[in-house]
């Protein structure tokens, strides 16, 4: 788990504020849920074979015994919120959230137990057409914070009903090879033989690779979703990879699923991922209805724009005001408000806890300002200001401050 420090904060809202820019332009609202959770919730929705509820969550029993648990991903809660009040009820809805999920994973580069996701649903729709809108939408998105170089994959899981009958070909397909199995793989053939299709071992991939493909199983309507999909990211030109070894780790996939993968994070490749689930909001106790999204894994995404230095540079103030004399220090308050009310979006540090000229300068060059305002006798005596350039070449200049805003924001 991390702190985010100043030096790196300005990276992360960069990246939030442009990524909400872009889910406004489709629409999509806000919603904000509690941290915690019902263990229950999450056992009913991501699945209780699957690694996250086996092994991964944060689990404890409250002072009413009651047992809780901090939210591994934010699926489940956001349809959880949206069926207890009554969102479900207009049919179709556009939400976004963000916020730090929790998982015990084992943690390295771009793996952590504290994270963060900005995620997406849209329920209410049917047809591929959500599909291939969040997929665009998740595109856009990259492109605007400026990563590229991303792999697409995607796959369709089909239904309950079609990946039920698939699973048995699977096993038998694997039983018979077990031996070249490993051991997490021989595990999971009994409880999540799904899972060894995404499995990292090389031996294992070179098995997979000729096993019974799901995609070929597919029911008609599943199959008809998909190529629909297919056919809307063809016509907007944006590339995939048709991955039939794509699974996902969270059961309550249906039909579409994918993913953006990077290599450059070592084994942790997903930067953003999702697909449909339209059984879960029934499974949790709504009406049914049909819903798909994704999730941003924004430690990700911040740290491979950090590698790449595609983050803009740190804010620094426009302005640092120096002043010599306890009227002087007031009044260096006061024009600094004054400077805000004219100029918003003006940044301002005034020198505070005292000292010399020659210490509040040292910290004005720390500070990154590109201009000193200097506050001293004479100017308090004839209400001006003097104003230093920092960083360029500008002359040293002494100006009346009922001139200083319009010379300031000329410069800003
Ligand atoms: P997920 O694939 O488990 O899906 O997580 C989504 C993203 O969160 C991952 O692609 C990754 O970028 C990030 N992430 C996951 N675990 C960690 C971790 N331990 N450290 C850092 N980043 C991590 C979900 O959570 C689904 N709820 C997504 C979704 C929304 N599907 C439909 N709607």
């Amino acid at each position: 788990m991390n702190d985010l420090l100043p030096e790196r904060s300005g990276g992360w809202q960069f990246v939030e504020n442009t990524l909400i820019r872009v889910l406004a332009g489709y629409g999509y609202e806000e919603v904000r849920t509690p941290i915690l959770e019902s263990t229950e919730l999450f056992e009913r929705s991501i699945g209780a074979v699957t690694d996250i509820v086996e092994k991964e969550m944060y689990t404890f029993a409250d002072r009413n015994g009651d047992r809780l648990t901090l939210r591994p991903e934010g699926t489940a809660g956001c349809v959880r919120a949206a069926i207890e009040n009554g969102l479900l009820r207009n049919a179709a809805l556009r939400l976004w959230y963000r916020g730090p999920m929790f998982r015990h994973e084992r943690p390295q580069k771009g793996r952590y137990r504290q994270f963060h996701q900005l995620g997406v649903e849209a329920f209410g729709f049917v047809g591929p057409d959500i599909d291939a809108e969040l997929i665009l939408m998740s595109a856009r998105m990259l492109q605007a914070v400026g990563l590229t170089g991303l792999r697409l994959e995607i796959n369709s899981l089909g239904t309950p009903e079609v990946r039920a009958r698939y699973r048995a070909e699977l096993v038998s397909y694997l039983s018979a090879r077990e031996a070249s199995l490993d051991e997490d793989s021989r595990r999971r053939l009994v409880s999540n033989p799904l899972r060894i299709l995404d499995s990292k071992n090389p031996e294992v991939q070179a098995l997979v690779a000729d096993a019974p493909r799901l995609l070929d199983a597919l029911d008609e309507t599943s199959r008809a979703h998909f190529q629909s999909l297919c056919s809307v990211l063809d016509s907007a030109g944006l590339s995939y990879v048709v991955n039939p070894c794509l699974v996902r780790g969270l059961d309550y996939y249906t039909r579409t699923v994918f993913e953006w993968v990077t290599t450059d994070l070592g084994a942790q490749g997903a930067v953003c991922a999702g697909g449909r689930f339209d059984q879960l909001v029934e499974q949790l106790g709504g009406t049914p209805t049909p819903a798909a999204g994704f999730a941003l894994g924004l430690e990700r995404l911040v740290v491979l724009l950090e590698e790449r230095r595609l983050l803009p540079p740190p804010e620094v103030p426009h302005l640092y005001i120096v002043h010599l004399g306890e009227e002087a220090a007031r009044s260096a308050l006061v024009l600094a408000e004054t400077l805000r009310d004219a100029l918003p979006g003006m940044r301002a540090l005034v020198h505070c806890g005292g000292g010399g000229l020659k210490a509040q300068f040292r910290h004005a060059d720390k500070s990154g300002a590109n201009f000193a305002l200097v506050i001293g006798e004479s100017e308090m005596v004839n209400n001006t200001v003097t104003i230093k350039d920092l960083r360029g070449a500008l002359p040293q200049q002494t100006i009346a401050r009922a001139d200083l805003s319009a010379f300031i924001s000329t410069r800003l």
